[in-house]
């Protein structure tokens, strides 16, 4: 895709400052709090009316508002009415695309191509800012290690080094080379930090994580995004270690401007700042007020708090004018690099020409692609042949263009996605493909969103007789046809806020369907949309192909066609941990060893119902074609402390058609000043190879590989000690050499 920019000059940092200090020089105390205060845009939203709030000079952000019309009308009373003639950002989630929607974050992480991420976030960037909007909500950072955890959906999976990398690529694809860049959005890391991590997976609960685990497993992704340039940081709900993240020094200021550098500006998560007073921390919004701006905290995300306490704040004395101040100052800056003050208004008729854009929906279906996972084909029933003639494609979400677009779509999104059923049946031209949906899925409990928003995607409950009808329908469909492709797994609203599950089977009688139809005894293809891992035990024993395609958006429904039919060999490989039981999580690859680990022969499975193993393991991931991993090698079996060694292997394609496979390296340390993970990632690589191609795989090791932060010594520290070193296809590698660290 080429990057047209044009040529608008980007301001130098010493013109940036200059801009800032002559805007500062002309605003008065109000109009410096209102710079700090976003305000809702939406309908749904109580509050008193945006427009006359900008004329006062009383916002400097404007969200939950998607209508270029509307943004320009806002924008002309903030640049034209208001005292200081201050031009407004627009913000919107925009996570996965804007009207071209790409599969979820979860999908490309599953990727391993970071440039899938890069390229999608930059389609998702054009299209926003075409729209008006200046600013995403993105990307969301957050490991997320219990898959019960609705927001999972959002993030790349369990994993710091895959994490970090997909966060820097969606920094660039949503930012460009620089702030400022035209066609692209300041990118907004969040939720700063360890919200992943909530007890019992359900989504705002407190959150309790060990300096080791946040700085070993949590922070990284958020220190990608510095090093990448993110403009700005969203703080997280919840309690972290009993003192919430919008009022927490420790995250906003000491870790994330004094020893990371960030120089952008930190927004709360929606309510946050006003919500200090529920979470039983700030006595009243003043003192939420207080201890959110003294810990770092610049605006206020619809709270109302910032506007209602600041000023009287600062004109007692309890605060100083000079940090309302050093805020603004953060906030003026990115809007100067945006450019806002040169264009503040948005073409309206930019949008159609940006969406109609033919390389947008290919960017969507290479990106589908890419990030879907073959689980299982026994038999190699997969790929299915072209000449088929008598196809069913069976379940409630075969024809389902919400679950195919997934969770956290665009507020106002009407989704439009081609769904499975659509790409067989353009896959099949001329074939009459059958369909029934079976019993439609819905939450036991609705979704607070789908109340919110208009267009709701909760369809009305079926009775238990017309559910009954549907089961029986679907069964008699496919006793007809030669081939069944079963398309089940979670709506869009059973994952992402507010949307965390107790159980991760398949949501209503979606099993009892599926064993249904198995049991005709004809071929049965799975293929699973959903925003999460979800244990699917007995179709992994009984199903012979499953496809793991997760939410993957517009083209949805033909790039699943395309891998199914074998147009494409699906290479994505697990970037989370799939749990044979809710109860198992949180479940993930890199945990401590026991006294009694898994290969000693005292090994008993840590649960006396069952087997502790995950369904299927981090990294995972068939093709239609086999790979050899061998001649592994590092350059030195020593190396001093502070060295590098370059470990290498080869990586051979021993099928009959070419194929992408994910070499993964893992370490791990066998003894240190504190214990260490039995198994880490610390480096993979996606590649391509034609049948009987081999490649050699690098590798570097050096102290970042090596180094941790260690719970003992209290900061960073690499060990002389003996590692492990594995590289393979999967969390599960073999192909085994070892490392000395010495001094
Ligand atoms: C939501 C989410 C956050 C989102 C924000 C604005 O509650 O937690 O991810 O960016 O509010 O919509």
């Amino acid at each position: 895709m080429n990057n047209k920019m044009n040529t608008q000059a980007i301001p130098t940092e010493a013109e940036v400052v200059a801009r800032v200090e002559a805007l500062m020089g002309r605003m008065s105390l109000e109009e410096k709090v209102g710079q700090l205060t976003q305000i809702a845009g939406a309908p749904f939203f109580p509050g008193p009316e945006p427009a006359e709030v900008i004329r006062q000079g009383g916002a400097g952000s404007v969200l939950w508002l998607n209508d270029t019309q509307q943004f320009n009308v806002l924008q002309k009373i903030a640049v034209e009415e208001s005292p200081s003639k201050i031009p407004l950002l627009f913000a919107l989630d925009v996570i996965h695309g804007y009207r071209t929607i790409f599969p979820v974050p979860l999908a490309m992480a599953s990727s391993w191509d970071p440039s899938v991420a890069e390229r999608a976030q930059t389609v998702a960037a054009r299209e926003a800012r075409a729209a008006g909007l200046h600013w995403t909500f993105g990307p969301m950072l957050d490991i997320a290690r219990d898959a019960r955890w609705g927001r999972i959906v959002e993030g790349a999976g369990e994993d710091p080094v895959l994490g970090a990398a997909m966060a820097a690529a969606q920094v660039r694809g949503f930012q460009g080379p620089s702030l400022g860049t035209p066609e692209h959005v300041v990118a907004c890391a969040k939720h700063f930090a360890g919200y992943g991590a909530a007890d019992g997976g359900r989504d705002y609960d407190p959150v309790y994580l060990p300096e080791s685990r946040l700085r070993n497993v949590y922070f990284p992704p958020f220190q990608a995004a510095v090093k990448a340039g993110v403009g700005t940081f969203m703080s997280a709900y919840m309690d972290l270690n009993d003192v919430p993240a919008s009022g927490n020094r420790f995250l906003l200021s000491d870790v994330l401007r004094g020893e990371w550098g960030f120089k952008g500006f930190v927004v709360s998560d929606a309510m946050a700042v006003g919500n200090l007073v529920i979470e039983g921390f700030a006595r009243d919004g003043r003192d939420a007020a207080l201890r959110a701006l003294s810990a770092g905290l610049d605006m206020d995300m619809a709270s109302g708090t910032y506007p209602q306490y600041l000023a009287g704040l600062v004109e007692d004395g309890t605060l100083k004018l000079a940090d309302i101040e050093t805020a603004v100052r953060r906030i003026l800056a990115i809007k100067v690099r945006m450019g806002l003050f040169e264009q503040p208004y948005t073409d309206e008729a930019k949008l159609a020409q940006v969406v109609a854009l033919p390389e947008h929906c290919q960017e969507a279906r290479l990106a589908a692609q890419r990030s879907m996972v073959l689980l299982r084909n026994e038999g190699r029933l997969l790929p299915l042949s072209n000449s088929l003639t008598n196809v069913a494609v069976i379940g409630p979400l075969a024809d389902s263009m919400e679950a195919t677009e997934g969770s956290w779509m665009v507020f106002g999104h009407t989704p439009a996605a081609v769904t499975v059923l659509e790409g067989i049946r353009a896959r099949l031209p001329g074939v009459k493909v059958k369909y029934a949906p079976g019993p439609e899925i819905c939450r036991d409990i609705p979704s607070l969103f789908d109340e919110m928003m208009p267009g709701s995607n909760e369809k009305a409950v079926q009775t238990p007789e017309q559910a009954e009808a549907a089961f029986q329908e679907a069964i008699a469909t496919a006793h007809t046809a030669d081939v069944i492709v079963m398309v089940l797994g979670e709506n869009a609203n059973m994952a992402g806020e507010a949307a965390s599950r107790a159980s991760l089977d398949l949501p209503g009688r979606q099993e009892e369907l599926l064993k249904a139809v198995v049991a005709l005894g004809k071929p049965v293809v799975l293929v699973l949309l959903n925003g999460r891992p979800l244990s699917i035990n007995w179709a992994a024993e009984n199903v012979p192909a499953i496809l793991e395609a997760w939410e993957p958006g517009s083209e949805g429904g033909h790039a699943i066609a395309d891998i199914l039919f074998g147009d494409v060999n699906p290479g994505g490989k697990l970037p989370v941990t799939f749990p044979r039981k809710a109860s198992h999580a949180p479940l993930y690859y890199a945990r401590d060893l026991s006294h009694q680990p898994e290969d000693s022969p005292m090994y008993r499975s840590r649960y006396w119902d069952g087997p502790t193993t995950p369904l299927y393991p981090f990294g995972y991931g068939l093709s239609y074609t086999t790979f050899s991993i061998s001649n592994l090698k590092a350059s030195a079996s020593q190396v001093k402390l502070g060295g590098s060694v370059t470990v290498t292997a080869d990586v051979t394609n021993t099928g009959s058609v070419a194929g992408d496979e994910v070499v993964q390296l893992y370490i791990h340390q066998k003894a240190g000043r504190d214990s260490r993970p039995m198994r880490e990632l610390k480096g993979f690589e996606r590649l391509t190879l034609q049948p009987g191609e081999v490649k050699t795989v690098p590798f570097s090791l050096g102290p970042t590989e090596l180094g941790y932060w260690s719970t003992n010594a209290g900061k960073w520290v690499q060990d002389a000690e003996a590692f492990d070193i594995w590289v393979g296809a999967d969390s599960l590698a073999t192909l085994h050499v070892e490392l000395a660290v010495t001094r």
